[in-house]
């Protein structure tokens, strides 16, 4: 197979962009190289000299030398932009960005087929590991029960300090932020955006299914309290947030994103830190799992560089399962068992447990751990965040209703 020479155009020189640099520095066997590198911040110093910088988008997308455009900048929407004009110029992109990758995934599909171009984004979800080529290649959706895991290493980040090392959730974001795994907007990591959109990129690859964000439910960790991680500790679980898609039945699935009690015989449970981890399970092949770094400049430049490296093979994803059409419905009708904590008691009364399997209740700290239907938390979603309470799954099965 022929190799095609790569002449980047890169957009954005943060924390991966940064970070793929020297990865594609090391990496000897690649016959790629960022010729052009367009940022906005005309005043902040460079390590490169500025001959490499341009201010211009246009300076890249018109520029017919460069035949493969990066993009790792933050802002969703100018992102869009970049990568649609990068497109219909007929350039291959590499991309990050999992929020305008989830949010526009049906007519970035299209450009790719009307321009015949590439469209690749592993580094968007997972960072290192790569889920999303072994999902579009090896999985067959009729076959995959489900899948579960940390995507998002900022919130396993301060977790862990929390549950390890009794940090206080402000302390441990900051920590996290220095490190360079938070998002600019820290609540989207907090608050449980970010895995959210993550998820949806994998549904597209695990069930063909191309899931509008808004539909799928999420809650975070940002009300997490010291009685939570007390709670868990003294079960022996962790909490970890952990994005959930499955089937419910031979054509259908289900979403969503929650912490969730994890216990030490789980996979789960030692994937501390920014590391991630994915859990498939499949008829016959069972459960498989899959761990890496989720976060950070190099793990991140990466999965980037391996797309560029199959780019430059000729590497494109196909959607198969998506036209192939064999998962057909998405539903929110499923019961799960949760922990509440809470305070006042018109907020428990929002929630309708159907079956309920502990409760207590002194002045300081109340829970009730029983079934709801995730329809019920959807439709209340936006009340959520006002309310003094936590969620968490318990993650056991529910038999009946
Ligand atoms: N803020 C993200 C995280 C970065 O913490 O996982 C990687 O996508």
């Amino acid at each position: 197979m022929t190799r095609r020479e790569l002449r980047i155009g890169l957009f954005g020189y943060g924390c991966v962009g940064r970070g793929l640099h020297d990865v594609l520095e090391s990496s000897n066997g690649i016959k790629a190289e960022i010729v052009r590198i367009c940022v906005k911040d005309k005043t902040k110093e460079r390590r490169l000299p500025m001959s490499f910088f341009t201010f211009d988008k246009n300076d890249i997308l018109n520029d017919c030398s460069i035949n493969l455009v990066v993009e790792l900048i933050n802002d969703p929407d100018e992102a869009f932009e970049i990568v649609r004009q990068a497109m219909q110029n007929g350039k291959s992109v590499v991309t990050a960005n999992k929020v305008m990758v989830a949010s526009h995934l049906n007519e970035l599909v299209d450009l790719q087929h009307k321009h015949n171009v590439a469209l690749l984004y592993e580094a968007s979800a997972g960072a290192s590991i790569p889920i999303i080529r072994n999902l579009e290649e090896y999985y067959d959706n009729e076959l995959l029960h489900s899948l579960r895991g940390i995507l998002n290493g900022t919130t396993n980040y301060i977790l862990t300090l929390m549950h390890s090392e009794g940090r206080d959730f402000a302390a441990a974001l900051h920590e996290a932020q220095e490190k360079g795994f938070a998002e600019s907007d820290p609540a989207l990591d907090i608050e449980g955006w970010d895995a959210k959109y993550k998820l949806c990129i994998i549904t597209a690859h695990a069930y063909g299914m191309f899931l509008d964000p808004d539909e799928v439910f999420h809650y975070g960790i940002s009300h997490i309290s010291r009685h939570d991680i007390r709670y868990a500790k003294e079960k022996g679980y962790k909490i970890k947030l952990v994005p959930y898609v499955g089937k419910t039945d031979d054509n259908t699935i289900t979403c969503f994103v929650l912490p969730r009690f994890v216990s030490p015989d789980k996979y789960l449970y030692n994937v501390d830190y920014e590391n991630n981890g994915v859990i498939t399970e499949a008829a016959f092949a069972e459960k498989q799992f899959f761990a890496g770094k989720g976060a950070g400049g190099h793990p991140t430049g990466s999965a980037v560089l391996s797309d560029i490296s199959a780019n430059s093979y000729g590497y494109r994803y196909e959607y198969k399962k998506n036209i192939h059409d064999t998962i057909r419905n998405f539903t929110r009708d499923h019961h799960i068992e949760i922990y509440l904590r809470y305070h006042n008691e018109k907020d428990r009364d929002q929630f309708s447990f159907s079956e309920v399997s502990e409760f207590y209740n002194n002045h300081i700290y109340r829970y009730i751990i029983g079934t709801v239907n995730l329809k019920d938390l959807y439709d209340i979603r936006n009340k959520l965040g006002s309310m003094s309470i936590f969620i968490a799954s318990t993650g056991r099965k529910i038999l009946r209703v």
